[in-house]
């Protein structure tokens, strides 16, 4: 069988942060250089080692540390919207777990301070888990500085980590604000943030770039209280004729953490028996249509009412002897998480003032 894209082991499945009674009271972050307001980070799509690990993950770049003698550090960190920590890879890690990645170095840095009494440990789907220590340093992202930021910096992991990516840049949905455990990210600017993503690998905070999406935007509220931005589809359809509206409600986490995506069996039926010629295939355990065909929308209706589909450039995957396949894997749960795979399909807007997600038709593929 022909997989076409799996849920990756980037989700979290557990995680506790513990602070002792003794445990000081962390001092607020606040910001130290930049405006708040708007800036864009662009990300990177790298190959990873790890195992388990997905290889087209988002990645943004951020500065850690400060010193007279030494630059702060650069890393790349995965822009998670699924998981809520700020999480960094170490020098205190025992050099066996180290892997080859950039790894944060506190005596390094003047501004490192060890919060006494605080310690976390988390675990991922895929089995990989961390746990570590919390420093605070000056932490710089897009066109800010943030000083006292909390930062859970790896002590040691189940297995040692290569390639690029350094840790995790939590963005997960916080009524407080950004979350990172045990405190939070205070900061002004992303406390009004609005992060969209598109293919191009670009995150934009603060404000929706309207040359990157075509069409109405699609919202839905957050559902769960869990700091997932999870929504509800209401329906499907191929294009975006009224008449072909099936309903069919179920739950999407948007998780730019996680790998793929997934529709279950009923949702396609209902979707590819409105396109011609398709037919089943248990060699891929998904439908196929001939090439030559171009594939009617692929159109999803949300809360709001609003449609939003993925155009024929955003399905098509491979061609095998004339018969294509779609990025639409079928998979067995009703409730779904949609990955940085699926998501990418799509212009996505997560509006933290209004607690919901945007979705938006992107112009180009
Ligand atoms: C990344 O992995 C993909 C799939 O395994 C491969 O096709 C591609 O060449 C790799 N890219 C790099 C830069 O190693
Ligand atoms: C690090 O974690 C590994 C795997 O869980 C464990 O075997 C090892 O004892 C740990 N090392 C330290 C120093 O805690
Ligand atoms: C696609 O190819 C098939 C087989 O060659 C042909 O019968 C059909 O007319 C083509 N359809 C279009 C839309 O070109």
């Amino acid at each position: 069988m022909v997989r076409i894209s799996t849920l990756s082991g980037l989700a979290l499945a557990a995680s506790s942060a513990h602070a002792l009674p003794s445990a000081n009271t962390a001092p607020k972050p606040h910001v130290v250089g930049g405006k708040p307001g708007r800036f864009s980070l662009p990300a990177v799509k790298v190959n990873e080692t790890k195992p388990g690990a997905e290889t087209r993950g988002l990645r943004n770049s951020v500065d850690v540390g400060s010193n007279d003698r030494h630059p702060p550090q650069p890393f790349y960190l995965l822009a998670d919207s699924g998981a809520p920590s700020l999480t960094i890879e170490s020098t205190l890690e025992p050099p066996s777990h180290q892997g080859n990645i950039p790894k944060y170095d506190p005596t390094k840095s003047s501004t490192a301070q060890l919060l006494p009494g605080y310690t976390y440990s988390e675990c991922f789907v895929s089995g990989y888990c961390d746990n570590g220590v919390v420093y605070t340093d000056v932490f710089t992202i897009g066109s800010i500085a943030v000083a006292n930021m909390p930062i859970l910096v790896q002590t040691n992991n189940t297995s040692p980590s290569n390639g690029i990516r350094s840790g995790n840049l939590g963005l997960n949905f916080d009524k407080n604000g950004m979350a990172t455990q045990p405190t939070r990210l205070q900061s002004p600017c992303l406390d009004r943030r609005l992060a969209p993503v598109d293919q191009a690998g670009q995150l934009d905070f603060g404000y929706i770039d309207s040359s990157k999406y075509t069409g109405n935007i699609a919202y839905g509220g957050v559902t769960t209280t869990g700091g997932e931005w999870t929504i509800e589809v209401q329906g499907i359809q191929a294009g975006y004729d009224d008449a072909n509206f099936r309903p069919g409600k179920f739950q999407v986490t948007v998780d730019t953490g996680s790998g793929g995506g997934t529709i279950t069996r009923e949702l396609a039926n209902l979707y590819w028996s409105q396109v011609p010629n398709s037919k089943w295939s248990d060699a891929y355990d998904n439908f196929l249509y001939p090439c030559n065909q171009t594939l009617p929308d692929f159109v999803i209706t949300l809360a709001d009412g609003n449609k939003v589909g993925i155009p024929d450039a955003g399905l098509r995957w491979k061609d095998e002897n004339g018969w294509c396949v779609t990025y639409l894997a079928i998979g067995t749960s009703t409730d779904v998480t949609w990955g940085s795979n699926f998501l990418e399909r799509y212009f996505v807007i997560f509006d933290w003032g209004n607690s919901r997600v945007g979705l938006a038709q992107k112009t180009y593929f």
